[in-house]
C-alpha cells in the first residue's frame, strides 16, 4: 500500500483577474520544473462563476496555447499540444459538470487521457465520481461576491497538495 502523503495547505487571494493571471504564470513555471515537465493532475473546484475556467485559460496561455480557448462545458474535454520551453506537453482540460454517462468514460478515452503523461486540469471533479486518480494539487476557488452575478470581486483560493509533485507546485507559486 502506498504511504499516505501529508499534503500542504496554503491560501491566497486573487483581488482581480490580473492576480489570477499572475498566479497562472507562476504555476506554469512550476509545472515545467516537474519530471516529465507539466505532468500533473490539478483539480479546479468552486461554484459556477468562481473563476475555474478563467484560471485554466491563463494557465494554458502561459504554457503557449494561442487562439481561442473554449470552456469544455459541452465537449467535457478540450485537448492541446504545446511546446513550452521546447518540451512536448499534452494538456487535457476537463469540465465534468454535464458528465452523466458512465460508458463515456471508456468510449471517449478519458481513462487513457488520465493514464498518459501530461497536464490534466479538471473542473467539477466530483461529477466524475471515483473515476479520477488522486490529484497532485487541488485549487478551491471561492468568490467573495455578496450579490449573485457580481463577477468583479476578490477570490479566496485554498491550495492543497496530495503528492510530492503537488508540494513542489505549491512551493513554486509562493
Ligand atoms: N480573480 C478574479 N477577479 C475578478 N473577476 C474574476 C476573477 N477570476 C475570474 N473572474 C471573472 O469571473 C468570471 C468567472 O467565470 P469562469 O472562469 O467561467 O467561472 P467557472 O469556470 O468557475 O464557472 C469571469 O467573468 C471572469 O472574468
Ligand atoms: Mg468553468
Amino acid at each position: 500500500m502506498a504511504a499516505l502523503h501529508h499534503g500542504i495547505v496554503e491560501s491566497t487571494v486573487w483581488r482581480q483577474e490580473r492576480d489570477t493571471q499572475a498566479f497562472a504564470q507562476l504555476l506554469a513555471r512550476a509545472l515545467l520544473t516537474l519530471q516529465p515537465p507539466g505532468d500533473a493532475l490539478i483539480e479546479l473546484r468552486g461554484n459556477l462563476g468562481a473563476g475555474k475556467t478563467t484560471l485554466a485559460r491563463h494557465l494554458l496561455q502561459a504554457l503557449g496555447v494561442t487562439g481561442r480557448i473554449k470552456s469544455p462545458t459541452y465537449a467535457v474535454v478540450e485537448t492541446y499540444a504545446v511546446k513550452p520551453a521546447g518540451a512536448d506537453l499534452a494538456v487535457a482540460h476537463f469540465d465534468f459538470y454535464r458528465f452523466n454517462d458512465p460508458d463515456e468514460w471508456e468510449e471517449a478515452g478519458f481513462r487513457d487521457l488520465f493514464a498518459a503523461p501530461g497536464l490534466k486540469l479538471v473542473e467539477w471533479p466530483d461529477k466524475a465520481q471515483d473515476r479520477l486518480p488522486t490529484p497532485d494539487l487541488v485549487l478551491d476557488i471561492h468568490s467573495l461576491a455578496s450579490e449573485a452575478g457580481h463577477t468583479d470581486c476578490p477570490r479566496q483560493v485554498k491550495m492543497s497538495s496530495f503528492s510530492a509533485k503537488g508540494d513542489a507546485l505549491l512551493k513554486g507559486v509562493q
